[in-house]
């Protein structure tokens, strides 16, 4: 069955306080827009349609950066979720298939979810997403007989008998797009909010006798946003269950509610992420390696049986092969380290290739960056960088080559060469001591004074 995706997310969000459109407010990382999509995707769509609106341009970019493909439509009037699912017709004139309408501020709709939705559609005309609320408040409400779904009414419409179900819409429909569309033409506005309802083509779609039924799913997944503390708490439902899924996929966590995650981290098997870890966007950690405590990730890749801090950091472009060590206070951007490479303690590497098995010493620095351009540092396989070298990019370091301490490298290093480049050491017998008794003498008499 093809599949196009309907994502709303016209609304303003004004309880949001924001200059941002409410669906590019971010969870874990990527904007709540995304999450919705991302759950669609699973589906593998043949279109995928966002109506935007409020902060239209924005939310565009947003939804291409996800998909290239994707539609934006524009509803340049909020007048209710029936009509703003009818904007999205013209984008699919002629499709043949289904369509499942989804909203861009409720991010957590699993997969699973909506696989059950689109099964159910082989044996119904009409299906909705239903959840059991704790407290069902302001929810739209089913109104059920038996299996089959016959109406939703909305809680300002309903009767006080109708407000008891606590059986809730989620705003989730699935149906046949093109019946969908003819089912929204025939809705009206004449209700307590003078919208266009699309709640309100299930009762239609049951008079022209199609057939409507509910899919049931936890409460959690359908939590929607529309504050900043919804935000926030989002964003803590978002962690605990990832966490949850982490210690579930033999990953261990002595402190799991410390752990930051970025909706697309990645950590394998027999991995351990220590306490007061970070994680930003698109770093995937494959399995056996040791993340320790209060390191910051984005953007990197970590192999089998590397250690990264504690108190690194890896920022995007950071490649590190297996047995890799990167300790203390030690930067990494944009640069390869071989197999076996140790960065032990307080170093910058940037724009680098690291050889295989070299050792890095304490406090060097790749200089990158020369004010306008940034230069590339190469270091062979099995080399030795003594402490404190600045290595002034462009350079290369030559295999089995080695850096004196505090050597500031300026020129190429050939393979199993040793580079010296500091001022030489001169020693003058006795001009400590002497030193020393005059500066001494001169303090003790101005205590004196
Ligand atoms: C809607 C449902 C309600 C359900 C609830 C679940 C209707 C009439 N009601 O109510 O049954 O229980 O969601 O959260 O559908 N939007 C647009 N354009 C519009 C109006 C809305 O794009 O003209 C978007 C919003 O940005 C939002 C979504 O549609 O993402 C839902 O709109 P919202 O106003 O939050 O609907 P509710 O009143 O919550
Ligand atoms: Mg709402």
């Amino acid at each position: 069955m093809s599949i196009a995706l309907i994502v709303l997310a016209a609304g303003k969000g004004t309880r949001m306080k924001s200059d941002l459109p409410k669906v590019l407010h971010k969870i874990a990382h990527a904007p709540m827009l995304w999450h919705a999509m991302r759950a669609g995707a699973a589906l593998e769509p043949a279109h995928t349609v966002v109506v935007a609106g409020h902060g239209a341009d924005l939310v565009q970019a947003s939804a291409r950066d996800f998909d290239p493909t994707a539609q934006v439509v524009l509803q340049t009037e909020q007048l209710g979720t029936g009509h703003a699912v009818a904007q999205a017709r013209p984008a699919l004139e002629g499709f043949r298939g289904d369509a499942i309408v989804l909203y861009g501020d409720t991010p957590f709709i699993s997969q699973e979810t909506l696989t059950a939705m689109a099964e159910a559609r082989t044996s119904h005309d009409v299906v909705v997403l239903g959840f059991e609320a704790a407290d069902p408040a302001r929810y739209g409400r089913l109104v059920t007989q038996g299996n089959s779904l016959e109406r939703i009414v909305e809680f300002k419409d309903a009767s006080d008998q109708e407000r008891t179900i606590t059986l809730c819409n989620s705003g989730v429909i699935a149906a046949d797009a093109q019946v969908l569309f003819s089912l929204i033409e025939a809705v009206g506005n004449d209700n307590a909010s003078g919208e266009y309802y699309l709640t309100d083509i299930v009762g239609i779609a049951r008079e022209q006798g199609l057939s409507a039924t509910v899919v049931q799913c936890a409460e959690a997944e359908t939590l929607g946003v529309n504050s900043r503390a919804d935000l926030a708490a989002a964003e803590a439902a978002f962690q605990r269950r990832r966490r949850a899924e982490l210690l579930e996929n033999g990953i261990t966590l002595p402190a799991p509610e410390t752990v930051h995650l970025a909706w697309d981290t990645v950590i394998g098997r027999d991995c351990e992420v220590e306490q007061n870890v970070v994680f930003g966007p698109d770093v995937t950690v494959e399995s056996g390696a040791h993340i320790r405590a209060f390191s910051h990730l984005e953007g990197a890749h970590v192999s089998r049986g590397s250690v990264v801090g504690p108190y690194a950091r890896l920022r995007p472009g950071a490649e590190l092969a297996e047995n890799v060590h990167v300790g203390n206070f030690v930067e990494i951007k944009k640069a390869v380290l071989h197999e076996g490479v140790k960065a032990n303690h307080l170093t910058y590497i940037g724009d680098a290739d690291i050889g295989a098995g070299t050792n890095i010493g304490a406090g060097t620095i790749t200089c990158n960056y020369d004010g306008v351009f940034k230069h590339k540092t190469t270091i062979g396989a099995g080399a030795f960088i003594g402490s404190n070298t600045m290595l002034v990019a462009p350079v290369t370091i030559g295999a089995g080559g080695m850096t004196a301490s505090g050597s500031v490298i300026t020129e190429n290093v050939p393979d199993g060469a040793l580079a010296l480049a500091r001022g030489k050491q001169e020693i003058k017998p006795g001009l400590a001591t002497k030193l020393f008794k005059m500066l001494k003498a001169r303090k003790a008499k101005e205590q004196a004074k």
